[in-house]
C-alpha cells in the first residue's frame, strides 16, 4: 500500500534490548542485580489500591519532594518516562532537522537512535586509542550549525569524566553558537562529583537524573530533566501531559524518604565493585572502573565469545562491543558483594584457559 512514512522513521536501524531476563543473572544492562530490598517493595505494594490505579498521574507531590532533595525548586524538575524519554523531549525540543547533535563516541545509544528518528546530523567525537577524549576536539565540533552538545557524566560505556574547566568551556562555546548542553547523570551516586549547579544557574545547561541505576526502579520508567524555569518551561510544552507513570512516582517517593535505604545501596555497590576489581585484578585481569555501577574486563577468550558463553553455559549476562575500540572488553555491571560473586565463579571457570 502507499502509505506515508516518515523518512527518517523509515531509516532508522533499531536493536531491541534482549527479553526474558528474569531469572538470568543480569550484569548486562547496568541494572541493580538484586533489586530494593523485598520488605520495602512489599510496603509501597501495600499503598496501590483500585482507586490509586483509577486516578491519572499526578506527579506534583514528587516533584516538590525530588527538588528539596536535590537542593533546587519545584520550577527546576520535570519528570519522563525514564531518561529515554527526556532524552527524546530535548532533542525534539532544542533541536533542529538537519542541524547537529555533538556528542563522544561511543556513548550512551539513544542520543544517535533520536538523531536518526527526529532528522538531526549526529556529529560524532572519537575517542583516543588509549580511551582519553580530548576536550579540544569536542569544541572543534561546536559549529553555528549545532542545536544540542551531549556530554555523560560518566560516560557510558568508557567511564571517563569532565573537569570542571572542561566543562566551563563546553558551556561558553555552546553558548556561542546558541546551543544547549544536557549533562547526563545517570550514574549519579556511584560518581558523587555533579554539575547540577550549572543547570540550575546557567540558561543553556540540563542535568538528567534516572531511577533505573542507583534507585533501582528500571521496570518504572522515571527520569528527572533539572534545568532553569525557562527551559522546563519549553519541556512541558512537548511533553506527553501523562508521562511517568503513578506506580513510578510511589516507588521514587518512597525511596526518597528512605535516605538511610539510599545509603545502604551507595555502600553496597561501591563494595561489590571495589571486591570485583580486587579478585578479577587478583587474576592479573587488566580492569576499568567505569565509575558508575559497571566495569570494564579484558578476558583472555575473546570477548564476544565468553560473552556468549557466560550465558549459554552459566546463565550470566554480560556486555560485549562491536566497537573497535572496545571489541576486547565486557563490560560488567556490579551489585553487592554476593551479587558479583556469582559473576567472578562463572566467568573464572569460563575464561579459564
Ligand atoms: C547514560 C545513560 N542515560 C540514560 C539511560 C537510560 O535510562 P532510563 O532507564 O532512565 O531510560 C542509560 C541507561 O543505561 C544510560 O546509560
Amino acid at each position: 500500500m502507499n502509505y506515508h512514512v516518515n523518512e527518517h522513521i523509515k531509516n532508522t536501524v533499531r536493536v531491541f534490548p534482549m527479553q526474558n531476563r528474569y531469572g538470568l543473572h543480569r550484569y548486562d544492562m547496568n541494572e541493580n542485580p538484586e533489586g530494593l530490598p523485598k520488605e520495602f517493595v512489599d510496603s509501597v505494594l501495600q499503598e496501590i489500591t483500585p482507586e490509586f490505579l483509577a486516578i491519572y498521574p499526578e506527579p506534583d507531590r514528587f516533584l516538590h519532594k525530588y527538588a528539596k532533595f536535590i537542593g533546587a525548586e519545584y520550577e527546576n524538575v520535570l519528570t519522563t518516562n525514564g531518561s529515554d524519554m527526556a532524552i527524546r523531549y530535548l532533542l525534539e525540543t532544542f533541536g533542529e532537522v538537519d542541524k547537529e547533535v555533538v556528542t563522544v563516541a561511543p556513548s550512551f545509544e539513544m542520543y544517535w537512535v533520536n538523531c536518526c528518528i527526529l532528522g538531526y546530523r549526529h556529529v560524532p567525537v572519537v575517542y583516543e586509542p588509549d580511551l582519553t577524549i580530548k576536550i579540544e576536539n569536542i569544541l572543534n565540533a561546536i559549529n553555528d550549525n549545532t542545536r544540542i552538545v551531549v556530554l555523560l557524566n560518566p560516560n557510558n560505556p568508557v567511564g571517563n569524566v569532565y573537569t570542571e574547566e572542561e566543562l566551563q568551556r563546553v558551556i561558553a562555546r555552546a553558548k556561542e553558537v546558541g546551543a544547549i548542553v544536557i549533562i547526563d547523570e545517570a550514574y549519579h551516586y556511584f560518581y558523587p562529583n555533579t554539575f547540577l549547579n550549572y543547570a540550575l544557574e546557567g540558561e543553556n545547561v540540563v542535568v538528567l537524573r534516572t531511577f533505573s541505576k542507583l534507585f533501582s526502579i528500571a521496570a518504572c520508567r522515571l527520569g528527572v530533566i533539572i534545568s532553569n524555569p525557562e527551559i522546563i518551561h519549553y519541556v512541558k510544552n512537548a511533553r506527553l501531559t501523562f508521562d511517568a507513570n503513578s506506580i513510578a512516582l510511589l516507588f521514587a517517593e518512597r525511596i526518597l524518604d528512605h535516605p538511610e535505604m539510599v545509603e545502604e545501596l551507595i555502600r553496597i555497590e561501591n563494595e561489590g565493585k571495589a571486591y570485583t576489581l580486587e579478585e578479577l585484578q587478583k587474576k592479573g585481569y587488566e580492569c576499568r572502573d567505569c565509575r558508575g555501577n559497571f566495569i570494564f574486563v579484558k578476558p583472555h577468550h575473546d570477548a564476544k565469545e565468553i560473552t556468549k558463553r557466560l550465558e549459554e553455559e552459566k546463565q550470566v549476562l554480560v556486555h560485549a562491543y562491536g566497537n573497535e575500540l572496545l571489541k576486547d572488553d565486557i563490560r560488567v555491571s556490579v551489585g553487592s558483594k554476593e551479587a558479583m560473586q556469582i559473576f567472578l565463579d562463572a566467568f573464572f571457570e569460563v575464561d579459564a584457559d
